[in-house]
């Protein structure tokens, strides 16, 4: 939150002059609402933060245009309508029309953004328009780019073992994104078989008003639960299997270690704040840190075949970059033992408990900036899962053309980056949209997560791009040669070849 309101005031968006309440009528004082054919209206724009539109009263003078805003029966203020916008007299603003911003006086919640309420100063007639129409504006204008198939937005997996009945119960639940109308037959498969029906259309469980641009946002909760009496194998993965423009597709949806590997992968894991840094939220360690580095792995592994035509265990070399505390590195250690795999980070404290904990691969720390140690053309893959989601512009372009020298020719950089869908549902203005749209990477908000471990506590950034400027920015060091969206999460993965 402190990082939003930091954003909000780099943005300066309303820094506005100063509007005195006590120069309009305290509320009570306003006179009651009659719809007049003179006032017309709009708020374009709303968030937790503040509301900002336009406002029209042909027998009001342009320089007396108000509104007056609340919340149910509650009066949060009123704001000068005294903001010319000759640009947007194109875009269909009449000439007489002014606009307003107003800034609410305590951050509002989201339950209460459709209860915001504006009426025009002198009738007190609401606009004519309002949050749906923002909404609608928005996701017509900012279409998400549609991945194909479908993907989660957000999810939980776990098998739980009976000791007694030695039955795995798998559950996967969580909000799905599938493209109806090119993706259909979706069904989750545990451990080769469908076992249980997929029930899709639950209530969202993250932030349905976070989803907005996927309509219904309300419903993509989806619910898979299986029991499993003897699992083929000590990893139990659960895939997706669809169809889309007619042809069968099949993706891994998670992995989760059992038996043997699972008790294995329960001895290795760092403290809970060394999780969190590396992945901004935590549940419990065996879910963020265990079934979440599996589930990565075995997706990177699905990632490699279909790009590289070579699964994680044909390779000789690779580099998980920004390994932080070893989440994926212990996983890709099993899933290719004949691998000679890096671990670099420019994170100490992970880098040194990685190194005294996880045998089968190098770790370094990684200065801020390149040279790597690496010689020209040493690695078969680099992995940078949610590395370049930190990075400005500069020092990307830096690291860009680095891993493109380390990479041999023909091997693929498999890097993660927060698009559109991540973007757009954050608490969202338009100005914030507007600004990450024109310049197609965001890269200017600070992520604390880093404070006291690197030394340039400015480095470490929270940073979006869109799927467009990857095609043209990134296309200057990679052949951008797909985009996929990640299992789990709002990351999307840029499919970067160096050229043979
Ligand atoms: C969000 S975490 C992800 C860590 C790990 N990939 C995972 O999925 O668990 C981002 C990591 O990138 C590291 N990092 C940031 N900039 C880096 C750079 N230039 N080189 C190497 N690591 C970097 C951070 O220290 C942090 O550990």
């Amino acid at each position: 939150m402190r990082r939003v309101q930091q954003w909000l005031t780099n943005l300066r968006f309303f820094e506005l002059p100063k509007f005195s309440k006590a120069a309009l009528p305290p509320f009570a004082a306003i006179s009651p609402k009659i719809r007049v054919s003179s006032v017309r209206g709009y708020v374009d724009l709303i968030d937790i933060h503040g509301v900002a539109g336009w406002v029209l009263n042909e027998h009001v003078a342009l320089d007396e245009l108000a509104v007056h805003i609340t919340i149910g029966t509650e009066y949060l203020g009123s704001a000068r309508a005294n903001i010319e916008a000759p640009d947007q007299i194109d875009l269909g603003l009449p000439s007489n029309a002014r606009r307003f911003r107003f800034r609410f006086p305590h951050t509002i919640s989201y339950a209460d953004l459709p209860r915001v309420e504006v009426t025009e100063g002198a009738t007190n007639q609401p606009l004519d328009g309002g949050f749906e129409y923002f909404r609608s504006y928005l996701a017509k204008k900012y279409a998400t780019p549609e991945l194909g198939g479908p993907y989660c937005l957000f999810f939980e997996a776990s098998a739980n073992p009976d000791p007694l009945a030695k039955h795995y119960h798998v559950t996967v639940a969580g909000d799905i994104r599938v493209a109806s109308e090119r993706a259909s037959h979706v069904q989750p498969c545990a451990d080769g078989e469908i076992r249980a029906r997929l029930t899709l259309g639950l209530p969202t469980r993250g932030r349905a008003e976070g989803l907005w641009f996927y309509s219904p946002a309300t419903n993509l909760g989806f619910r898979y639960e299986a029991t499993i009496a003897e699992p083929s194998d000590d990893l139990i993965v659960v895939n997706l299997s669809y169809e889309c423009d007619g042809t069968p597709f099949t993706m891994p949806l998670t992995a989760i270690p059992v038996g043997d590997l699972g008790t294995e992968c329960a001895t290795s894991i760092p403290e809970p704040d060394m999780i969190k840094r590396v992945i901004g939220h935590y549940w419990d360690a065996w879910t963020s840190y265990v079934v979440g580095g599996w589930t990565n792995v075995v997706h990177l592994d699905w990632m490699c075949q279909k790009y590289l035509e070579r699964s994680l265990a044909e390779l000789d070399t690779i580099l998980d970059w920004g390994c932080g505390c070893a989440r994926n590195t212990q996983p890709l250690i099993k899933i290719a033992p004949g691998a000679r795999i890096h671990g670099i980070d420019i994170d100490p404290v992970n880098i040194a408990w990685s190194k005294q904990h996880v045998v089968g691969a190098t770790f370094d720390v990684s200065g801020l900036f390149p040279p790597l140690s690496f010689a020209n053309d040493t690695f078969d893959i680099v992995y940078g899962l949610s590395i370049f989601t930190h990075l400005t512009e500069p020092t990307q372009d830096l690291w860009l053309a680095e891993l493109r020298r380390v990479l041999r020719p023909g091997g693929i950089a498999f890097l993660s980056y927060h698009g559109e869908a991540a973007a757009y549902s954050r608490e969202f203005s338009v100005d914030m949209i507007e600004n990450y749209r024109q310049r197609g990477i965001e890269d200017y908000v600070v992520d604390d997560a880093l404070t006291g471990v690197i030394e340039k506590e400015d480095y470490y950034r929270s940073t979006f791009h869109t799927t467009d400027y990857l095609y043209h920015q990134w296309s200057k060091y990679f052949d951008i040669v797909g985009i996929e969206p990640m299992t789990c999460g709002h990351q999307w993965f840029a499919i970067c070849k160096k050229p043979s």
